[in-house]
């Protein structure tokens, strides 16, 4: 099959896009055509390689991916070819309590073809678009985790997101909205704030011109005049962290899911306590969160917002626009494999 492929870690020169044997299926697999994968800066980590985390080489990045079913194990029963799936990235072996997910520890999307448990698969009905559904599982199902279960964002709050304009970004900011919230959106350029404002956001902010610490000063006041925002989101981490903490009102919170810009940042303690802020994380996605989105997608009350598809071929190209971030919303490759 086609794939993009690393056999080292490093940087953007490592993907080639080449032919590689597919794996065969064992006990309980499927095999799906990849006919949308969306691009998620996880992909740059894997490509670099994390610390803790072993990559087995060569490596296929591309976490998220919709298809078509082209192969079944002899003892998989529940699926058949040309079923549409939507696969949920991440498999848990409960014997060894270890976890597996496709374009890190196991082969990704970036290929015609992925090969994942049964389990994993979602049913796909044919009013969700193959690059819809695969925009769903790590991005938005983190955002739907964080900002609803573990960030319990109501009707109201007034909710500074940082980092707005990435997948997790876009949307924190949809689901925000759609909780009926008071949406401070924060991005990298006026292009990508005015886009923001498309989306529904009250506020923007271009953090790389204006600092959104003193704009959340200007625009709320000082901590006990009752400044600040209800909910703060950094993902990005590094230099924003302590800079965020500012932003927080008394007994507020500050969500994280990431740190794109470093996970080891200085911090500052005294916003912390003087705030009596709660700092809450998130991890990753349930399964009831990806059947949730898809429900909301399916009524058209959530569209994800794609900033460009493109082929495989093209692949490194779109890897490379996320990495410098010249993108809006999720970047989708798309393949014709055959299932
Ligand atoms: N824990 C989990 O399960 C989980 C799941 C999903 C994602 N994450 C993490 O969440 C973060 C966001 O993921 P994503 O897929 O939404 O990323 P993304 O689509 O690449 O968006 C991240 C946005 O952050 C902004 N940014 C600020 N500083 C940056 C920097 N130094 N490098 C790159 N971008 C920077 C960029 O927007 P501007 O150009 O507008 O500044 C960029 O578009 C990542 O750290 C990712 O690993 C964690």
């Amino acid at each position: 099959m086609k794939a993009i492929v690393f056999d080292e870690h490093g940087s953007l020169d490592v993907l080639r896009y080449r032919d590689i044997g597919a794996p065969t299926l064992q006990k309980g697999e499927v095999r799906v055509a990849v006919r949308a994968c969306s691009l998620n800066y996880h992909d740059v980590f894997t490509r670099q390689g994390m610390p803790g985390i072993k990559v087995p080489l060569p490596g296929i990045p591309g976490c998220d991916c919709a298809g078509q079913v082209s192969e079944v194990a002899g003892d998989v029963t529940d699926w058949k070819v040309g079923d549409r799936v939507l696969v949920d990235p991440v498999f848990w072996d409960l014997e060894t309590g270890k976890m597996w997910m496709i374009g890190d520890t196991w082969w990704g999307a970036y290929a015609e073809y992925v090969v994942v448990k049964a389990s994993q698969l979602i049913q796909l009905s044919d009013s969700v678009s193959f690059e819809d559904a695969a925009c769903l599982p790590v991005a938005y199902g983190t955002a739907h985790r964080m900002m609803l279960t573990r960030g319990e964002i109501k009707q109201g709050d007034s909710v500074l997101i940082l980092g707005a304009s990435g997948g997790v970004g876009t949307s924190a900011l949809l689901l925000a909205k759609m909780k009926g919230a008071y949406v401070i959106a924060a991005a990298g350029s006026d292009e990508k704030c005015r886009q923001l404002e498309e989306l529904g956001a009250d506020e923007t902010i271009n953090y790389s011109t204006k600092s959104f610490v003193k704009h959340c000063r200007v625009s709320t006041g000082s901590l006990f005049a009752g400044g600040g925002y209800d909910v703060v989101v950094n993902f990005t981490g590094g230099d924003t962290w302590a800079e965020s903490l500012r932003c927080v009102k008394l007994g507020g919170k500050l969500l994280t899911c990431g740190a794109t810009a470093g996970f080891n940042p200085q911090t500052d303690l005294r916003f912390i306590w003087t705030a009596e802020m709660d700092i809450r994380g998130s991890n990753g996605w349930k399964r009831d969160d990806l059947d949730r989105l898809l429900q909301l997608t399916e009524s058209g009350e959530f569209i994800p917002v794609i900033d460009s598809r493109v082929p495989l071929e093209d692949g490194i190209e779109a890897h490379k626009a996320m990495e410098e971030r010249r993108f809006f919303g999720k970047i989708v490759i798309t393949s014709d494999a055959v299932a």
